[in-house]
């Protein structure tokens, strides 16, 4: 278990036993400016006892009690001292481990209800007499273990939220987290503040603070290389070492001639003028279009990128370490770090419970390889980070907002939006087109809306008619989705007058292309990029 080193902060533990929203009660806590951290449900307890948390969270998941191979706890973790509260599977776990009953329904209790609170419980401070609750369960407890009492009950059911004060155990059936139990957030911050007496100081101004003192720590006087690639995470992770270390950092940014348009110009304009950032820039277009000429199939065009993008970075690395030695103000000595913008969910170890691990289905290439190749040690600042803290801590390190919304844009770039062959001339179409939909998308305020917005050039030619010319041109296929993580997505209801303005720019500008189609798949089954 990885926990910051600045011991001083409260913090929760949430145990993962699966479920689909553990991830979502991390983000409550950590929204009431609390530090939360997911563990798996089998960390040992003097590893949990030994991280001093204020309070534990015990997660849904999908099993009941009595599966065979059904994640266990350690009851030992109840004895503790630590205020617990126990969520769905986590409230079974809890009767279950302390002498109460739990029995298996057959039927999954799914959807709203309406909790009847009594007897004046901590956790519904505040609250009312009733609350509109969500419900995900199979199982339900129907007796309780001693010296617990029923604090919460629904039409089915008499122990729908219970506790045991003087242990500080809590349990609710119902699913607090979800935005579904509209006032959830409130019994959560009743448990983080006036249960586990947690400060609210977990705050993006001293996650900065705390995060630059660990990588000054980390890397002491030594250099330390990011392969820059103009994304959220990338372009956050140089922000906040630039201020940490200053010089000390060199940023990469590799030009593989799959960049939308404008890309390169951008990036140096942020971070080379506005931040100062040491910033080499790498234009090595002509390298990556020689290796994919003639390449249709989508896994080898990752992969050469991939691989290409690897002997580009060692190569640009080598290069400044030879204008180092040429530059007497500049330190000396090699690049021994490399920065990498890893989030949170990279990091969590996923729990699966009766399923298999996720399968590879597409290989995502970013800067992976190159830690190993190069004997790198990593630094990672923002690793605790969810998606929209990263963000919230771009802003506060005062990137442009057009870098800290901007949609994800895959490692591969444009080469998997061309269908076939990726050519000069294909990727020049494909830009004129990927331009004009992100700029239509913004001029109608859609543009931050959704997830992802873009073209694909197919390779498909079909008959159109300009003017008196019959034409025989190529496709543009319309991608716009929304999506939370980029797991599943589903393609956005558009307006139509949005869709006619995109089609009628691209046709009519877009030489090349006479005929635009909207694709109105949602992932699974399909992919949100079409290679
Ligand atoms: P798919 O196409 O797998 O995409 O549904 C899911 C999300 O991941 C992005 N994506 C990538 N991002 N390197 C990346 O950094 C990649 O190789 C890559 N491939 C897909 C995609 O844009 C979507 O947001």
């Amino acid at each position: 278990m990885k926990t910051p080193d600045s011991s001083t902060h409260s913090r929760i533990l949430i145990l993962d036993f699966g479920s689909q929203y553990t991830q979502v009660i991390a983000r409550r806590i950590r929204e009431c400016q609390v530090y939360s951290e997911i563990v798996r449900f089998d960390t040992p307890v003097s590893e949990i006892a030994a991280a001093k948390p204020n309070g534990l969270i015990l997660s849904g998941g999908p099993a009941s009690v009595y599966d065979k191979g059904a994640p266990q706890i350690d009851p030992e973790i109840f004895s503790l001292g630590i205020p617990v509260l126990g969520i769905c599977y986590g409230l079974m776990l809890m009767a279950h481990h302390l002498g109460g009953q739990v029995v298996f329904t057959g039927r999954r209790e799914y959807g709203p209800g309406t909790l009847h609170i009594k007897n004046g419980s901590e956790l519904f401070n505040g609250l009312g007499s009733h609350l509109d609750v969500w419900n995900s369960h199979g199982d339900e407890v129907t007796a309780l273990p001693k010296c617990f009492r029923a604090v919460g009950t629904t039409e089915g059911c008499d122990f729908a939220a219970v506790e045991d004060p003087q242990r500080k155990l809590y349990g609710l059936q119902f699913h607090p987290e979800v935005a579904h139990t509209p006032r959830g957030k409130e019994i959560l911050q009743n448990f983080v503040y006036h249960i586990c007496h947690c400060a609210m100081d977990w705050t993006m101004g001293s996650f900065i603070e705390e995060a630059c003192a660990r990588v000054r720590k980390q890397v002491g006087d030594q250099k330390v290389v990011l392969g820059l690639s103009g994304g959220v995470d990338s372009s956050v992770t140089a922000a906040l070492l630039h201020k940490a270390i200053g010089d000390q950092l060199t940023c990469i940014f590799v030009n593989n001639g799959l960049l939308r348009a404008r890309e390169e110009e951008i990036v140096q304009r942020v971070f080379g003028e506005n931040f100062h950032v040491r910033l080499k820039y790498v234009d090595a277009s002509e390298r990556f279009l020689a290796l994919l000429k003639g390449v249709t199939d989508p896994e080898t065009k990752r992969k050469l990128i991939g691989n290409e993008f690897i002997n580009v970075f060692q190569q640009a690395t080598e290069d400044l370490l030879e204008e180092d030695r040429r530059n007497a103000a500049r330190r000396h000595g090699g690049y021994k770090f490399l920065a990498q913008g890893t989030l949170y969910p990279d990091v969590i170890e996923s729990v699966s419970i009766g399923g298999n691990p996720a399968q590879v289905i597409k290989s995502h290439h970013n800067v992976g390889g190159l830690p190993e190749k190069m004997h790198f040690e990593l630094v990672e600042p923002v690793r605790q980070l969810f998606k929209d803290e990263v963000r919230q801590a771009g802003l506060q390190l005062g990137l442009p907002k057009e870098i800290v919304y901007r949609q994800p844009f895959p490692g591969p770039g444009l080469a998997v939006r061309i269908l076939g062959e990726v050519t000069l001339e294909r990727l020049s179409i494909l830009r004129e087109a990927d331009t004009i939909v992100q700029s239509e998308m913004e001029a109608a305020d859609w543009y931050y809306k959704v997830w992802q917005s873009f073209a694909v050039l197919l390779p498909v030619q079909s008959v159109g008619v300009m003017g008196d010319q019959r034409t025989y041109e190529n496709t543009a296929a319309l991608r716009i989705v929304e999506s939370q993580d980029g797991m599943t997505a589903d393609w956005v209801r558009i307006p139509y007058e949005l869709l006619a303005r995109i089609s009628n720019r691209i046709s009519n500008e877009v030489k090349g292309v006479n005929r635009v189609v909207f694709d109105i798949s949602s992932k699974p089954p399909s992919t949100i990029e079409w290679e």
